[in-house]
């Protein structure tokens, strides 16, 4: 029998992967995307049941212990992998809720495995959780999740986060099975978004769709009160403050820019491969620039670290070839032998070599078509200590809200992309200072921890009691 848990996280990821080695051994590493970033502290202090797809296919792993956090895997066989993540989640819903910036692909065979995979998910966390415990779900490949689970367990306190945009109604129309994916969201007592504005969408969905009553933002289903709100998800500041402090991870940041050649300006650009990032648009707005000399090759250098991401899915691969071909074609114009103007990193690095180069870059660029938060841009800030360094965030973040000091751009224009580039790269450093300064104010106060307080309190419950 499953170990019982007051606390519980339902998410498509555990905070690891189980991968095989070349050489056919297993080992765990740690996954990818900001939703495990986000959750993995919370988790560990709450010490509560964090259930998951362990990456593979075939059987799951038995449930082990993990800095104090139980785990306990979902299996995927081959074909759900193939149809519930890489299809209704990853080329279905993913992109529908972007904005649409490439085209969602439906399915009708996707939908069912959808449903087959949120019931293994919803029976799990109905297992484990304790009598009248908290679960709190996460994410669009669980959103049939929150009905599914009321229905077995009416004793739980169920809530749901959405780490990614909601969109506006006439998109959301699209979805061929668009009542059914809201009624599961309206399973929960609380509905998170990470802005006040998808939280609107959402209200007025319910009304426009099945017609239900709302007052603010609290909405009248089936007798009962389901609440919607925004709560944008943060970082562990003070985790990340203490990284970049490290006198090695400064040390390695020191010889990360020798390396480079010891360049005026290293521009950095850090995400998953994916579209919805905008690293095309950051790499032809360089390109531009060295092309009107405005940046000079060796003066600047631009490094890109893209983290292999959803690679069985055609979008993603579409993507590969494009920026691959753009790295190739601005070194190949611009770069001399023994300086290349791009750095390329198609691989994942660790956590301390990832402060390192937010600590030895000048200019972060993180300019996504559309990002429910953006953690890259938010770990960037933490990283900089007293020493400048410049934001460049597109609008269509949402850390944008927050991060007002940023050089904030529409990526939609490659001119205002290009001129806000320029403007980070020649502003005075004690502007730079006081820009950062501020953004740092409002991330020490405004860190993971409150999140998920703040999430948990609107979902009435006590944190305390939810610590194991
Ligand atoms: P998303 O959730 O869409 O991937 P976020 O920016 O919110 O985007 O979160 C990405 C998380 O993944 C961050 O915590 C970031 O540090 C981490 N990350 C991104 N790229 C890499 C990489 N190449 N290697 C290691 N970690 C990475
Ligand atoms: O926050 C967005 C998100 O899709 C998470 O749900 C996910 O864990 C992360 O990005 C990484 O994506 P994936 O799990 O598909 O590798």
């Amino acid at each position: 029998m499953a170990q019982r848990s007051s606390f519980v996280v339902v998410a498509n990821r555990l905070p690891v992967d189980e991968v095989t080695t070349t050489d056919g051994e297993k080992q765990w590493r740690p996954s990818p995307g900001g939703l495990v970033t986000a959750l993995h502290p919370v988790l560990a202090q709450h010490r509560g049941t964090w259930i998951g797809w362990a990456g593979g296919d075939g059987p799951a792993p038995e449930p082990f212990e993990l800095e104090g956090i139980h785990i306990h895997p979902v299996p995927l066989s081959a074909e759900e992998l193939e149809r519930y993540y890489e299809g209704q989640s990853n080329a279905t819903i993913w992109p529908l809720y972007h904005d649409a910036v490439e085209t969602p692909v439906y399915k009708r065979r996707w939908r069912e495995t959808y449903r087959v995979v949120n019931h293994r998910f919803a029976q799990a966390a109905a297992e484990v959780a304790a009598e009248g415990a908290t679960v709190w779900v996460q994410d669009y490949q669980l959103q049939l999740v929150p009905a599914m689970l009321r229905e077995m367990r009416p004793d739980l306190r169920i809530g749901f986060f959405l780490h990614i945009p909601f969109p506006p109604i006439e998109l959301f129309m699209q979805m061929p099975f668009r009542a059914e994916i809201l009624r599961g969201l309206l399973g929960a007592d609380l509905v998170g978004f990470q802005q006040r504005l998808a939280a609107q969408n959402f209200v007025r969905l319910a009304r426009h769709l099945l017609g239900l009553r709302y007052e603010g933002q609290s909405i009248q289903v089936d007798g009962r009160r389901v609440k919607a709100g925004a709560f944008p998800i943060s970082i562990d500041t003070a985790d990340m403050e203490k990284l970049a402090a490290d006198p090695a991870v400064q040390a390695r940041a020191k010889q990360i820019r020798a390396e480079l050649g010891d360049p005026k300006t290293i521009v950095l650009g850090v995400d998953r491969l994916d579209y919805t990032k905008g690293i095309e648009l950051r790499l032809k707005a360089f390109r531009e620039l060295l092309a009107d000399g405005k940046l000079n090759v060796g003066e600047a250098v631009m490094v890109q670290v893209a983290t292999p991401s959803r690679e069985r899915v055609e979008h993603y691969q579409t993507l590969r070839v494009r920026v691959e071909r753009e790295v190739g074609r601005i070194n190949g114009e611009f770069g001399r032998v023994g300086t290349p103007a791009v750095h390329y990193l198609h691989q994942s690095v660790s956590k301390q070599e990832l402060a390192a180069m937010y600590a030895a870059a000048d200019v972060m660029m993180v300019t996504p078509l559309r990002d429910g938060m953006n953690l890259v841009a938010k770990e960037y800030i933490a990283c900089r200590g007293d020493t400048g360094g410049a934001l460049v965030l597109s609008e269509f973040a949402g850390a944008a809200t927050e991060l007002r000091q940023a050089f904030l751009c529409n990526p939609h224009d490659p001119d205002g992309v290009k001129d806000a580039l320029l403007r980070a790269v020649g502003a005075e450093r004690a502007e730079l200072k006081r820009r950062m300064r501020v953004m740092q104010r409002h991330l020490r106060t405004h860190d993971v921890a409150r999140w998920a307080k703040t999430f948990l309190d609107e979902l009435g419950v006590d944190d305390e009691k939810t610590r194991d």
